[in-house]
């Protein structure tokens, strides 16, 4: 249990340290960001927002439903949520830091009552059972090493019809010495775990009695990312680095890019409803 805490303690820190910074340099939706094609040439807000929106559309929350934020960050797509169905969003995450952010952030947006955020650990819920109508992970679960404990207890405090969404980068095998070098590097730097697979995600999903588990690797259209981030954070970088000290700003900066780079790194956005598919 003592490594399982620090563990826990590692990713706080790192959301508490560079993360912040990073918050300054990407803005405040920490995920990646929908790029149509080459020719698109949207800002990094709008295709985060854009990407915040897929998942909108794939979770499909009816007015009033409940749903809980699994890594919720500093609340931007909860309340991004919030605006566009009028859902009631409870925000999850390890790091204190964050809450206080997040819950900030909606009272700015006139939303307290709508979007609330606290401290928790999504492989020990701390909700009734049945307690929410839908749930999303955005690129929290790459973070959690025992992913199948964090979908048990997603599942068990999802009501039965429940829809889940994640999103997540991923390994795709087999990987190349490149790709396998930079996930290294990823997993020793920013307390990740293994990346998981598209075959890991389905299996997982199906053992925690989800249904209609609707896998799509949306790779292309986020790979801009890493290098939007990497130039985004270098255009800053004394700044930053004056905050967190060089060394981290500049790692991060040279593997953002190799990451961009590297086939073996996908991204998957994943839908699937809790129990009996529907017509069985
Ligand atoms: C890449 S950030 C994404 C934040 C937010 N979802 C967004 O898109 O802006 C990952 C988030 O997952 C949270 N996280 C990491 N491990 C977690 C855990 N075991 N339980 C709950 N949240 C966790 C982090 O604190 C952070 O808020």
């Amino acid at each position: 249990m003592a490594a399982e805490k620090s563990g826990v303690d590692n990713v706080a820190n790192f959301y508490e340290g560079l993360g912040q910074v990073l918050n300054i340099a990407w803005g405040e939706n920490l995920h990646y960001g929908y790029w149509e094609d080459d020719a698109d040439d949207s800002t990094v807000g709008t295709a985060t927002a854009r990407l915040t929106d897929l998942l909108i559309d794939l979770l499909r929350p009816a007015s009033g439903d409940t749903v809980l934020d699994i890594g919720c960050g500093v609340g931007k797509p909860a309340l991004q949520l919030v605006a566009a169905r009028r859902t009631r969003v409870t925000g999850i995450t390890i790091s204190d830091v964050e809450v206080a952010r997040a819950a900030e952030n909606a009272a700015a947006a006139g939303h307290r009552d709508l979007a609330t955020f606290r401290n928790a650990d999504v492989t020990d819920l701390p909700f009734e059972d049945d307690a929410f109508d839908a749930a999303w992970a955005v690129e929290s679960l790459l973070h959690v090493p025992d992913r199948g404990r964090a979908l048990a207890e997603t599942a068990r405090v999802l009501r039965p019809g429940g829809r889940l969404v994640i999103a997540d980068t991923v390994q795709r095998p087999p990987l190349d010495a490149g790709s396998r070098a930079v996930l290294d590097a990823f997993r020793a730097a920013y307390h990740v775990s293994p990346y998981a697979t598209a075959d890991e995600y389905r299996d997982l999903l199906a053992a925690n009695g989800f249904t209609g588990i609707d896998v799509r690797d949306i790779s292309d259209k986020v790979v801009r990312t890493g290098r939007v981030m990497a130039d985004a954070v270098a255009a800053r970088r004394d700044e930053l680095a004056r905050i967190e000290g060089p060394e981290p700003v500049d790692q991060y900066i040279d593997l953002m890019r190799r990451a961009a780079a590297s086939p073996g790194i996908g991204y998957l956005v994943i839908a699937a409803t809790l129990g009996p598919a529907s017509g069985a």
